[in-house]
């Protein structure tokens, strides 16, 4: 099957006796057994019934399915964030000893997570730029058992080489997690181009509404895939409602739909902002002079749709434009039909050190737009009436 259709009935069959067009929702905290041998079969895993919507539910075992077949992976594991999809693999992954390299420009949380979280259990951390793969081996040492990063990261869209570095990180039998939000399974397929496991904010362009705030982890090695589900997920208990992950079936059905509309959306955006007088500089993959554009276009089948940029004015230009705006929302969280503008130095990143937002590929005034499926007239319309505030 194609990606579209697959993200409409990849998974298998699902529990469903009434033959309801859509799966049910199976809203229960616990499952009934018929007696103590069909206990023992379940808890010894010969079978794999249902116990505890917290190990395994039908709803979440249909979306953990069809996420594994949309990123081509073995098997996937649903969180009700993901934040609580990132921090569980990297305790999964490390430990205490051992550190993660990540790359410079991070989503603010998980910056949080690896350089204030981590160390406080005795794992540490390097920071490196991983556009310069050729400087890999420099960045990390023989502790070093993750390199994790976003490509392209939020909120700059620095586009990092997939298949360098997991070749290098394979000659160390380090692990590479990937977060692969911006681009979603339907531009960018990680696993395929050598990463072991790929997280998700499924918030964004997995759900596409803005209605549910999830996240899921996808692998090729069944035995991991177990591991974080029983050892992780399930223990620090960071599970996914059953009502979130139908809501998150119902948004991948149209997951290459939106995208579509989204870039082809996004790549006017980038362009009628280059021409922009009153900007100064634009950050989107999709551009041909843009660093990175070759790798993108060489491990993405298409740019995505967040754009960032710079207007003439700093600072104070940038919120004249973001306090002015009717159509676009001024918001957290990217990926929604809405297009949704913000200030990242000020919202998303703004546990980054200020003083040093720069070494972060940040600045205070670099304005992020998640670029919505409305009509591109009227986007481009808005763009305009804001940027005449700068
Ligand atoms: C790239 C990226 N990764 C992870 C997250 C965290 O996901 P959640 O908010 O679902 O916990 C976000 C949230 O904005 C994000 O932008």
């Amino acid at each position: 099957m194609k990606f579209d259709t697959q993200a409409i009935h990849a998974g298998g069959k699902h529990t469903n006796p009434e033959h309801a067009l859509n799966p049910p929702i199976f809203m229960t905290s616990t499952f009934t057994f018929d007696n103590t041998d069909k206990v023992d079969d379940v808890m010894s895993f010969k079978s794999d019934d249902y116990v505890y919507t917290r190990g395994n539910n039908p709803t979440l075992r249909l979306l953990e399915q069809r996420m594994a077949a949309l990123e081509n992976g073995k098997g996937a594991v649903a969180f009700a964030s993901g934040m609580a999809a990132i921090s569980s693999v990297l305790f999964s992954l490390l430990r205490p000893g051992d550190n993660v390299l990540v790359h410079r420009t991070l989503y603010g949380s998980s910056h949080s997570v690896v350089t204030e979280t981590l160390p406080r259990f005795g794992m540490g951390f390097r920071i490196g730029d991983l556009t310069r793969p050729g400087d890999i081996a420099s960045m990390v040492d023989d502790r070093t058992r993750v390199i994790y990063f976003e490509t392209p990261s939020n909120p700059n869209l620095d586009i990092i080489d997939i298949r360098r570095v997991c070749a290098f990180a394979k000659t160390r039998g380090i692990k590479v997690v990937i977060d692969n939000t911006f681009a979603s399974p339907y531009f960018q397929r990680p696993l395929e181009l050598g990463v072991d496991v790929v997280v998700h904010s499924a918030t964004k362009y997995i759900c596409g509404h803005g209605d549910v705030v999830a996240g899921i982890a996808v692998a090729n090695d069944p035995d991991y895939i177990m591991s974080l589900k029983f050892e992780y997920m399930a223990e620090f208990g960071g599970v996914m409602s059953p009502f979130n992950a139908w809501l998150l079936l119902r948004g991948l059905k149209t997951l290459g739909v939106r995208m579509r509309q989204h870039a082809a959306n996004a790549m006017a955006v980038a362009l009628h902002l280059q021409k922009h007088p009153k900007v100064t500089q634009v950050f989107y993959p999709g551009l041909a002079g843009f660093p990175g554009h070759d790798i993108a276009a060489s491990q993405m089948s298409g740019f995505g749709a967040i754009v960032s940029f710079e207007v003439r004015g700093g600072l104070e230009a940038a919120k004249r434009v973001v306090n002015n705006m009717h159509l676009f929302q001024l918001a957290v969280s990217l990926g929604d039909c809405e297009t949704l503008v913000q200030l990242p130095a000020a919202m998303t990143h703004r546990g980054y050190d200020h003083a040093r937002l720069a070494e972060f590929g940040l600045t205070e005034s670099m304005i992020r737009i998640s670029v919505g499926i409305e009509d591109i007239e009227d986007i481009l319309a808005e763009l305009d009436s804001i940027l005449a505030n700068a």
